[in-house]
């Protein structure tokens, strides 16, 4: 029986991942998180699969137990958000960058066979070129963008100086169900959802022209779970999106044909750090990891609108 422990389990990426674990039914799961951005009722209906564990990446005494011996790691847990990291850089600093070192510190002490980071697409920052491949030198355009690229260059360190395998996957703008949409360092596809179903018109920051390689979230769990496996990548990084590029405008453009009503966003100044387009070349993890994503992005906003429709709490 295998071992698998999801640090941010209690997150949206993260149960999202616990959930296919189970499903495949391969192995005993561990959620390690200090349910700060993570919240309990992502783990509804899961009470006696999984073990879950109330402990914050930051405090290595805390989570080194709790990852002895695992198969995998799959390490989500992070505070996420560009402008949080420019608005409060200490939190995001100390879980992104020291959590990240801690939990591959503890990986390597406790025999581990793989640690799978999510990295971000935010490493790319402001170079030009489209879309992104893994060749091309990191321009970080924030704090987050660096603390989730130190995560990185860790991640291959300890893949070539202790033994450690390690895979990261750059996550580019990631969406679906579960997706907290409560506060305005959100994702810019969860807040959209709640203004269509609220009928309230959306902020877009700057003319709306930005783009971003919109991923859904199960497109995600499926490269998750294939770095896990996948011989030959360890102290590699891929490219972790759908492969295509969508602006705001236009994702509040077909939110609002797929709900049958017109709602124009309203326009604000652009946001600090915001990086203008990003794209992901998918060749790479085709390639090593034999990863196809499935979902348009307009299936994957039908899913996800579903979704919050069907769970919606009052704002
Ligand atoms: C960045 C990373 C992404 C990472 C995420 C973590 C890039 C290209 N992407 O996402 O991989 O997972 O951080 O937080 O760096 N916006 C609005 N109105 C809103 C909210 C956002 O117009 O109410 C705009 C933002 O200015 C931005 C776009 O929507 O241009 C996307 O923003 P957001 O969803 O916060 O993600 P990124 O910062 O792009």
């Amino acid at each position: 029986m295998s071992r698998y422990v999801v640090t941010g389990g209690a997150g949206f990426i993260g149960s999202a991942l616990v959930r296919a674990l189970l499903a495949e039914g391969s192995g005993e799961v561990v959620v390690v998180d200090n349910f700060a951005t993570g919240r309990p009722e992502n783990l509804h209906g899961l009470n006696g699969r999984i073990e879950i564990h109330r402990a914050d990446v930051r405090c290595y005494q805390e989570i080194e137990p709790l990852l002895r011996r695992a198969d995998v790691v799959f390490h989500l847990a992070a505070i996420p958000s560009v402008p949080r990291s420019i608005e409060d850089p200490v939190p995001s600093h100390e879980t992104n960058i020291d959590g990240t070192f801690h939990v591959l510190r503890a990986a390597a002490a406790g025999g581990v066979r793989r640690v799978v980071y999510a990295a971000s697409s935010s490493a790319y920052g402001g170079s030009e070129a489209l879309p992104k491949r893994e060749t091309m030198p990191p321009e970080p355009k924030s704090p987050y963008a660096v603390q989730k690229l130190t995560g990185e260059y860790y991640a291959a360190v300890f893949a070539s100086c202790f033994g450690l395998e390690t895979v990261s996957l750059r996550y580019f703008n990631v969406y679906g169900p579960r997706q907290d949409p409560s506060s305005p360092y959100s994702g810019v596809i969860s807040i959209f959802m709640r203004c269509l179903l609220e009928r309230r018109p959306p902020t877009i920051f700057g003319d709306g022209e930005q783009s971003r390689d919109f991923t859904f979230v199960e497109d995600v769990v499926d490269i998750t779970l294939r770095a896990a496996r996948a011989p030959g990548v360890s102290g590699r990084m891929y490219n972790a999106g759908a492969g295509g590029r969508h602006t705001l405008n236009a994702v509040w453009r077909t939110l609002q044909q797929i709900e049958g009503i017109a709602l124009p966003a309203v326009y604000g100044p652009p946001r600090p750090g915001d990086v203008r387009h990003s794209q992901a070349d998918i060749t790479a993890a085709a390639r090593d990891l034999g990863y196809s994503p499935r979902f348009s992005l307009e299936e994957g906003l039908r899913r996800t609108l579903e979704w919050y429709r069907s769970n919606r709490r009052p704002s």
